[in-house]
């Protein structure tokens, strides 16, 4: 934790990397090294590995800030532009692709109240009634020197801002979650006080991983709105 570290979240902004030409630089110069970093640092957090993303070229780095289903969301020293922690929202994404998510949420706008779930009684809000917006979360992770100051939980925060917001525009619901191997007991704690919860009619999944060519349990997490 970064008690020792002297640090305090009060020293990172948290800000989303633009697509344009000084963002497309600044993630080839500073989130290529800190994924990569988190890739050798925590190799058994992440599906992918430090040895499959060190081989990329730059178009194919370049290919993921530019998905215009990815967003990435940094955390970075304020006096240093250095990125601490990140997360990436990915979607809306086509239906067909996504688990069913028991948790779907309503959005309300800025000043509309607070993110209310589908059981709640709304009539003023038909939105309940249309098909979900769905997106997934991923690559959370947070330097160990600057972990305990809140940081994921802000990225989480500012993540599942932006996609409720998608889905207010389209007065859909939300339909967000997460992929968590079941033994990373910190990033399920983390996604817990950040509002998602698992479905317990759903089982562990063993997925097959072709990157590290090896089999793993996972399972999901829904976002049920903020806690
Ligand atoms: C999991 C991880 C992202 C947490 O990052 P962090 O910036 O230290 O987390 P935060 O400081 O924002 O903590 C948010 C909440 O989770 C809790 N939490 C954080 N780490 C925890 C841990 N190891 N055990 C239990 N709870 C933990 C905090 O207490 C905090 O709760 P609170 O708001 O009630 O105080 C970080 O440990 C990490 O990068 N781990 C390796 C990569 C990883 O596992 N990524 C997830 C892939 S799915």
């Amino acid at each position: 934790m970064a008690a020792d570290t002297n640090e305090s979240a009060s020293q990172y902004k948290i800000i989303v990397i633009p697509v344009d030409d000084d963002g497309c630089r600044f993630y080839l110069e500073q989130y290529r090294p800190f994924r990569l970093a988190s890739l050798q640092q925590d190799p058994q957090a992440f599906g992918s590995t430090y040895e499959r993303e060190i081989a990329f070229d730059e178009e194919t780095w370049l290919g993921r800030i530019k998905n215009p289903l990815a967003k990435t969301f940094v955390a970075v020293r304020t006096h240093s532009n250095q990125i601490v922690a990140s997360t990436s929202l990915i979607g809306p994404l086509p239906n067909a692709t996504v688990s069913s998510n028991p948790y779907q949420v309503i959005t309300a706008a800025p000043g509309e109240g607070d993110t209310k779930d589908t059981n709640s009684n709304s009539d003023s809000d038909d939105s309940a009634n249309k098909a979900p917006v769905y997106f997934q979360m991923s690559a959370v992770y947070t330097l160990p020197t600057a972990r305990g100051c809140g940081l994921a939980k802000a990225l989480i925060k500012a993540a599942t801002g932006e996609a409720c917001d998608r889905a207010h525009s389209q007065r859909r619901p939300l339909a967000l979650s997460v992929v968590v191997y079941p033994d990373n007991a910190a990033a399920i704690s983390v996604y817990e006080r950040c509002g998602f919860a698992r479905n317990p009619e759903e089982e562990p999944e063993l997925v097959v991983n072709e990157v590290k060519k090896t089999s793993e349990w996972t399972v999901n997490m829904y976002y049920s709105g903020e806690p």
